[in-house]
């Protein structure tokens, strides 16, 4: 095909130009336009498989969907992906380079075997580097067929020709097409592969994985631009220098999103760690000012973290808030809060809050968590190690009733945590729990009253 087909799109606004321009006169935005395909069938006209009825159908009268889901083997990914590999369904895996994206799929590859063949297509790595990596976890199953290819027609060839149950294509930043003329790796070259590879998975319900790295830009060609076309969005985050993995879900239409799944990287793989909380804590210091414990749901289970806040004296002009794995305005807010209501003098220091183990936490159950470390840190008092400290915390200074607490008090009573600072609202709704002393405040006067 020739490459006159294409014609140069601008991302934000839509406007087609023939030619490649710096700027889109449209928007003005710079650098907005990407080469795309034009011809074949028209959108309208490329209708997924399955969808055979054309009219209007009342809900009640569908015939429910039968759901057929394939264990990968780790519990911890068939977790995130709402309970195993759905047949047709296509799974984007993100993140940073060496995080342990190829390994991942490499280890789930060879427990699907078991099922029947399954495809992995490196773009990275030669047979031989794939061999040795799954010599190194112990994973090497015969129905585990390899192939190095980065050409998109010859990856769907072989897929079209050995019918995998699963295909794996890592990574779909190295994946090309030659009715392209815009080199691999660039967004219109990710989308269009990303793109066919989907219209195959829908068609012969193959399962198929994409790995994607985010790149330095983030954003562009990055796995950010294939989200809206498939099914499941994972990233696997985590440190390089912890051995800790998360893999969160960001998207799943066959599951619940905000699922985590989480691992270990050792020298044979990556391990499924079954009491997250457990691992998170089992390097915290004990009475130490700045360090507390808080609980938070992620998708549907409770897992207890430890956060750490430092406040220490400014040798700069403008005292530094850093903040990682916490939200950065959030942790501003809840600073400014403490400053106004509790009348602590913040403003002459720098102040790091950091959630160990390199966890990413969003929720405003952490609230109150948040703002005793730091406390606790410039006063220099240490917080009772075991004691769990949940609840939003208002503008106000008032501590706001949060969801799901009675799970949180349990996992905390698990581990045994002796008592829990919670919502007094929330505290009124639990039925007692064994072991745990369960303490409502209502405000963070009381939460002060408390603990210091
Ligand atoms: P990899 O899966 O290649 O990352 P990605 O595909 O996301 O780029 O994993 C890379 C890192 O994992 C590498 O630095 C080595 C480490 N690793 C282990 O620690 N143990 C192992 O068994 C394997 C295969 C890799
Ligand atoms: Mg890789």
């Amino acid at each position: 095909m020739g490459k006159g087909r294409t014609i140069f799109a601008c991302q934000g606004c839509g406007f087609r130009s023939t030619r490649w321009l710096g700027r889109c006169p449209d928007c003005g935005e710079w650098n907005s336009l990407v080469e795309e395909r034009i011809e074949g069938e028209p959108p309208s006209r490329r209708a997924p498989a399955g969808d055979r009825a054309r009219d209007a159908q009342p809900i009640t009268e569908l015939a429910p969907a039968t759901e057929m889901r394939r264990s990968s083997g780790i519990d911890e990914l068939d977790r995130v992906l709402g309970g195993g590999v759905v047949p047709g369904s296509v799974v984007l895996i993100g993140g940073d380079p060496g995080i342990g994206k190829s390994t991942l799929v490499l280890q789930a590859l060879a427990a699907l075997a078991a099922a029947g063949p399954v495809l992995y297509v490196s773009g990275e790595e030669s047979p031989q580097q794939v061999k040795m990596r799954a010599d190194r976890l112990g994973v090497a199953a015969p129905g585990l067929l390899v192939l190095a290819e980065t050409s998109l027609a010859a990856i769907i060839e072989q897929a079209r020709a050995l019918n995998p149950i699963v295909l794996a294509v890592d990574s779909i930043q190295t994946v090309s097409t030659e009715e392209l003329g815009s080199a691999p790796g660039s967004i219109s070259q990710v989308r269009e592969s990303a793109g066919q590879l989907v219209q195959v998975a829908k068609r012969s319900e193959l399962a198929c994985f994409l790995i994607g790295h985010v790149t330095k830009e983030g954003l562009f060609a990055g796995p950010r631009v294939l989200e809206h076309m498939v099914d499941t969005v994972l990233y696997f985050e985590g440190d390089r220098g912890h051995s800790f993995r998360v893999l969160r879900t960001v998207k799943n239409r066959f599951g619940s999103t905000n699922e985590i799944g989480v691992f270990e990287m050792k020298e044979d793989g990556l391990h499924a760690v079954a009491n997250p909380s457990a691992l998170f804590l089992s390097e915290r210091p004990i009475d130490v000012p700045g360090s507390v414990v808080v609980a938070s749901i992620e998708g549907t289970r409770p897992i207890l973290v430890e956060l750490q806040a430092l406040v220490s004296p400014t040798a700069l002009g403008t005292p530094r808030r850093t903040t990682l794995g916490l939200d950065h305005n959030r942790v501003a807010l809840l600073v400014a809060i403490l400053e106004k209501k509790m009348g602590l003098q913040l403003a002459g220091h720098d102040i790091f809050v950091n959630v160990a183990g390199g966890v990413r936490l969003d929720e405003p159950a952490t609230d109150l968590g948040a703002i005793v470390a730091v406390a606790s840190s410039f006063l220099d008092r240490a917080v009772d190690p075991r004691t769990l400290i949940v609840g939003e915390v208002g503008l106000a200074g008032e501590v706001r009733a949060i969801g799901q607490t009675e799970t949180r008090v349990r996992e905390a009573a698990k581990l045994g945590f002796r008592r829990c600072v919670v919502p007094e609202s929330s505290r009124r709704q639990l039925p007692a729990i064994a072991g745990v002393e369960v303490v409502g405040v209502q405000s963070l006067q009381g939460a002060w009253d408390l603990l210091f």
